[in-house]
């Protein structure tokens, strides 16, 4: 065999190893592809419950005084966690196929099931809390809510200081709320997890008062977290959906 040839017949062996290697690794993606889409739909299974999308860019709020960092934190890992840490407790229960509210009901005031519900309460809170902000939000409702706030308030600013008052003296950690509560607009409060899903109130609008919520961009002054929230942040359109759905 002349020495000329060796390089092309080298190079073409090469190219044929090559190919079975191809061949090996394809089969081998194939396989794992498999496995992961088995992983993912047995995960569907036992994962009953999701975290929503965040239904703004995490720094869409960055010009009405919520970073981007605050969402990386808040959302990303905070509602994260909970999502987490709820379906680790409920897989494997007769509770791992029930609705978020069904799961909140189940377990409130259940101090066997506290982790379940302070962790069920607390995603379905985020979840909501989400879409009670939005870019340029703020300013004062329409419709049947403004009459609404009217006729249990008194006006939209005797609203805004009810819930303000709400939001500042709730100790601690929790949320402020405005609910109906069998047809009555009323501002609530509830510490940590609790909230209006447990009481059988339907919930039109709340704030996190939680630290984690507003340290990253307001450190600890809270009364500028919550006016902030009322003057740039509320979804009105959003509140105005869950009282037309009552
Ligand atoms: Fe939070």
């Amino acid at each position: 065999m002349p020495q000329s040839t060796l390089p092309t017949q080298n190079k073409q062996l090469k190219q044929v190893r090559l190919a079975k290697l191809g061949g090996i690794f394809l089969e081998y993606k194939a396989a794992s592809v498999l496995a992961d889409v088995y992983a993912v739909t047995r995960g569907l299974n036992t994962m009953a419950i999701a975290q929503p999308p965040l239904p703004y860019d995490f720094n869409a709020l960055e010009p009405y005084g919520m970073k981007a960092e605050t969402f990386e934190y808040h959302y990303g890992k905070h509602h994260k966690a909970y999502v987490d840490n709820l379906n680790k407790l409920i897989a494997d229960t007769e509770m791992a196929d029930h609705s978020l509210e069904d799961i909140i009901k189940a377990s409130f005031k259940d101090q066997a099931k506290a982790g379940i519900f302070n962790n069920s309460a607390q995603v379905w809170n985020h979840s909501f809390f989400w879409n009670c902000l939005k870019p340029a939000g703020g300013g004062t409702p329409s419709g049947d809510l403004a009459a609404k706030i009217d006729s249990a308030f008194g006006s939209f600013d005797k609203f805004k200081e009810e819930f303000s008052n709400a939001a500042t003296t709730q100790f601690g950690s929790g949320w402020a709320w405005l609910i109906d509560d069998a047809g009555a607009l009323k501002v609530t409060k509830t510490p940590n997890a609790e909230n209006p899903v447990a009481h059988g109130q339907k919930a039109l609008l709340t704030l996190d008062v939680w630290e984690h919520a507003y340290y990253i961009d307001f450190r600890n002054a809270r009364p500028a977290f919550i006016k902030n929230f009322l003057d740039q942040l509320v979804n009105w359109e959003f509140v105005e959906q869950n009282l037309a759905a009552a």
